[in-house]
């Protein structure tokens, strides 16, 4: 510049970060895509590894890293390393960075039928385009995951999920673990629904956790990410470079509302599960439910190996109500603090009706069979106060 003033379309364009004041108490939007360099051999030195520091928002960036730090630190709290985590878009964009990132064309994959949909329709629907066979089997049968095993050498990695959508079913994790090992197979589990503070799937021998942050880790439904967490180097450049060359990163935004929400992880688990296991004790007792299914209550057939595993059961649910889908239907619009939505995990109650959402394109033999009756309705309980939830069921089932 000639003068000491630039001109001004300059001034318009040229970044001014000259802040004086202190540092920022909580952690700041680094809503940046790319980061400057003082000199030519700060650059270098970045690039070439040799310093530490941060070059293109896809490959990293402060805030995103700042909440991978933390989930790394919560997972694994109870062992002696660190861990990593890489942030994704979503809770599929981990399923499937983690699983292109360590499987080829000609691999296979063990999994169960009760997945996420989401996940069972990415294994099916694009995975097994690209050459990789997937396995469905009951994976709460041991004996069934070792035979599979024997006969499909190929299998390279074993992907689960415990409890399980919409009927929380629960597998035995260090069962499954413990074949894997033998076997020299990885493990991968999504613990969307428990988080690592109701379960540790590093203790249970588990390779690889995956995270829809959008669920309880955030708890205010107000972002969409993902996360991998591992314990080994190797395995977090591989995933780091498959989240980098795909472009399944997450964004500063959605990684600093969850920041937020995770700061209120105990305070909300705490009360979400408490609260869960009151509404399932009084629909335990009520005339009109057919069934309960939740891991916490003591006649559940999962409750003795939930209990080996998580520190407290939940706060997701399904209960059958007597009749069918006209009663199911009923239920849901005469709630109404209860809010019907996709998702889970919110502070807010939600209620989903499987037969009709999120298990609609499956066939009713199918679904009947693995109990998602067309009176089966899901709840994630909320943190409400919760006499007024168990007044809007009764008002759901007063018809
Ligand atoms: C257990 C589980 N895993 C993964 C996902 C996918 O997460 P996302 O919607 O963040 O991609 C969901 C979404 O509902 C889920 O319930």
């Amino acid at each position: 510049m000639n003068s000491n003033k630039a001109k001004f379309d300059t001034i318009c364009v040229k970044e001014n970060l000259d802040i004086k004041s202190g540092e920022p108490h909580v952690l700041p939007i680094h809503a940046s895509s790319s980061f400057s360099y003082e000199n030519i051999q700060d650059s270098i030195d970045v690039f070439t590894g040799q310093k530490e520091g941060y070059v293109y928002s896809r490959y990293g960036n402060p805030t995103i890293q700042s909440v991978e730090k933390k989930l790394a630190a919560l997972e694994c709290i109870d062992l002696d390393n660190e861990g990593y985590c890489i942030m994704t878009g979503s809770g599929m964009s981990a399923i499937t960075t983690l699983v292109i990132s360590q499987l080829e064309a000609g691999d296979e994959l063990l999994t169960q039928y009760n997945l996420y949909g989401g996940t069972t329709e990415v294994f099916k629907k694009i995975l097994a385009k690209y050459g990789i066979k997937i396995h469905l089997v009951n994976l709460e049968n041991l004996v069934e995951v070792e035979d599979t095993l024997n006969a499909n050498p190929k299998i390279k990695l074993i992907y689960f999920e415990s409890p399980s959508n919409p009927t929380l079913n629960c597998l035995d994790i260090r069962g499954i673990t413990k074949i894997a090992k033998a076997n020299d197979k990885l493990t991968a589990i999504d613990n969307t629904f428990s988080t690592a503070y109701l379960q540790r799937p590093f203790n249970l021998g588990v390779d690889f956790v995956v995270y829809s942050t959008t669920k309880y880790l955030n708890g205010h439904g107000n972002s969409i990410a993902g996360a991998i967490i591992m314990n080994d180097l190797d395995q977090n450049q591989q995933v780091w470079t498959t989240m980098k060359l795909m472009g399944t990163n997450s964004n500063a935004f959605d990684a600093w509302l969850l920041h937020n929400g995770i700061k209120t992880l105990t305070l909300r688990m705490d009360k979400h599960c408490t609260n869960a296991m009151t509404i399932a004790e009084y629909l335990n007792n009520h005339k009109r439910i057919k069934k309960v299914n939740y891991p916490g209550l003591e006649n559940n057939k999962y409750y003795d190996i939930a209990k080996t595993q998580m520190s407290q059961f939940g706060a997701m649910m399904s209960f059958e109500i007597d009749g069918g889908i006209e009663e199911a239907k009923q239920f849901m619009d005469k709630t109404q603090l209860c809010t019907i939505a996709a998702t889970l995990g919110n502070v807010d109650t939600l209620l989903l009706h499987p037969a009709t959402a999120s298990h609609l394109n499956i066939k009713k033999e199918i679904r009947d069979a693995n109990g998602i009756t067309d009176g089966l309705i899901r709840m994630s309980v909320g943190i409400e106060n919760v006499s007024d939830i168990i007044e809007d069921i009764e008002l759901g089932l007063g018809f």
